[in-house]
């Protein structure tokens, strides 16, 4: 019961190898997230600039007789990314008719330690939680109880993460782990003023830049490597053409870092490109989807921030 699966996935330092080696350098943005990582991310849900956490927060507060409808009775509810789960748990404060809770997370420590509170905030939940780069292909646990239907719990805008055809890649896997009157709560960020844009990834307080420079420390930690922090810069615009926010590493000089041997040479103002954040509006994200989803139903705040969708298994 309740027992951790770990799948394994490709290695950290094939990725980095790969990305660094790129003419735009590159580092998967799934590394950010070590506990510190995650924990820094925590801090960034709570800043006054990053408008995202709390509005999605408020919609599902808004809304929640309507969305807990619209899920349906008995269902697994299977959140990719689980983080904190702290939105979660305003599901799981009023889904009486929930199966099972499978937390899917790639920091494991993060996800021990989630679990444990959630057993003792919810000691009649089953909770089956999984391990893995939820990225790469993977199996859900078996579930012991009867259920009704599968629900993919995807907040955050994190599908922003992905660039458009990977996002398609991504959610075609997805579909295949699912049958019909299966679905996807799945949080969406939406276009809006680029200055709105620009200042939630820009915080006055440097929390994003420590967020972003995480990325080297856990490197470092794990491959023991040599990135110093100090040499490199945040930086965080809005594409407009691309109509994502992308954040990068600056190097503040001419300098070379070394990995299993290989020299990877950086110049004064070259970057490494450590995140893109797609923003959607509906008509693009519907697009985006309707390969093999069906949009049911659209919730938003008064200002049109954010988006969290609910869609269908076609
Ligand atoms: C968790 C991927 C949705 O893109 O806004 C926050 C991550 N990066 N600040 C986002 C993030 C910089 C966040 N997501």
């Amino acid at each position: 019961m309740d027992e951790q699966v770990t799948l394994p996935s490709p290695t950290m330092l094939q990725e980095v190898i790969e990305g660094l080696r790129k003419d735009q350098k590159t580092l998967p943005s799934k590394y950010f997230y070590d506990q510190r990582g995650s924990q820094l991310f925590e801090e960034i849900t709570e800043l006054d600039e990053y408008y995202p956490t709390r509005t999605e927060m408020s919609i599902m507060r808004n809304n929640m007789p309507d969305i807990i409808r619209t899920l349906g009775s008995d269902i697994v509810l299977a959140e990719l990314g689980s983080g904190s789960s702290t939105k979660t748990r305003l599901l799981l404060d009023h889904l009486s008719c929930i199966t099972s809770y499978v937390p899917i997370e790639i920091s494991e420590q993060y996800l021990a330690k989630v679990v444990q509170n959630l057993n003792q905030e919810y000691p009649d939940l089953q909770i089956n939680p999984v391990c893995t780069d939820y990225t790469t292909p993977f199996q859900l646990p078996a579930i012991s109880e009867p259920y009704n239907n599968i629900v993919f719990f995807y907040p955050g805008s994190t599908i922003g993460n992905f660039q458009p055809p990977r996002a398609k890649a991504f959610l075609k896997n997805l579909s295949t782990l699912m049958g019909p009157g299966d679905g996807m709560l799945v949080g969406v960020d939406l276009k809006k003023d680029i200055n709105v844009l620009e200042a939630a990834y820009n915080d006055r307080q440097g929390v994003t830049a420590q967020f972003n420079k995480n990325i080297l420390r856990h490197i470092n930690r794990k491959l023991d490597t040599n990135f110093n922090l100090s040499k490199f810069s945040h930086k965080a615009f809005y594409n407009r053409q691309e109509g994502r926010i992308e954040m990068h590493l600056v190097s503040r000089i001419n300098q070379t870092v070394a990995i299993e041997g290989q020299a990877f040479p950086f110049e004064k103002g070259e970057s490494i490109h450590t995140e893109n954040s797609y923003k959607y509006n509906i008509a693009e994200f519907e697009n985006l989807v309707s390969t093999w989803f069906s949009v049911e139903k659209i919730w938003t705040d008064a200002n049109d921030y954010f988006s969290i969708q609910y869609l269908q298994k076609k």
